[in-house]
């Protein structure tokens, strides 16, 4: 299917912000209509956030396999290919399987910095039945940029993902 997302989102205000989420997710729904493949979603996924949602560096998948992560569908800069579950932003969500907010990367202890850019960063668990398939991890040269209504939005958006998603076997 072709689809054009609309201009960036507008975030300027909280009502503007959850606004802008309300039209993502309609747009995930949209753009993974009528296909379930799980590496075409995750990419396709990775490239509305980066295209639609402003003050991004980076925004993509790490895959779960066992202990460990490895780099998924993203788009930005070349990034860590393994991060294991102990390390990291990425680990502590693989670890704990709760959304991490981190306003300030410099302040969070062990945060890999792939792209010196990065000033803060969300990353979400991506649970499948159950079970940790993925964690999708955001950056942002701002700080400070997510907050609890980014933090929503994109469960919000994670939750349509895995709705529209047939995974290989665990
Ligand atoms: N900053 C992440 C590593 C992944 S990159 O940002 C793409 C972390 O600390 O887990």
């Amino acid at each position: 299917m072709s689809f054009d997302p609309v201009a960036t989102l507008d975030m300027s205000t909280p009502e503007a912000k959850r606004a802008s989420y309300a039209l993502l997710l309609a747009q995930v729904r949209a753009v993974l209509e009528g296909e379930r493949d799980w590496l075409a979603n995750l990419a396709q996924f990775a490239a509305l956030v980066f295209n639609a949602v402003p003050e991004l560096n980076w925004a993509g998948f790490y895959i779960a396999r066992g202990e460990e992560l490895v780099l998924g569908p993203f788009q930005g800069k070349i990034a860590c290919v393994r991060i294991p579950f102990s390390r990291g932003v990425c680990g502590a969500c693989a670890r704990t399987r709760q959304v991490q907010r981190v306003e300030d990367v410099e302040a969070f202890p062990g945060h890999i910095a792939c792209d010196s850019a990065s000033r803060s960063e969300l990353v979400l668990p991506v649970l499948v039945d159950g079970a940790l398939r993925a964690v999708f991890d955001l950056d942002s040269p701002s700080l400070a940029r997510f907050g609890t209504i980014d933090a929503a939005g994109f469960e919000a958006a994670v939750a349509a993902l895995v709705d529209a998603t047939d995974w290989p076997r665990a």
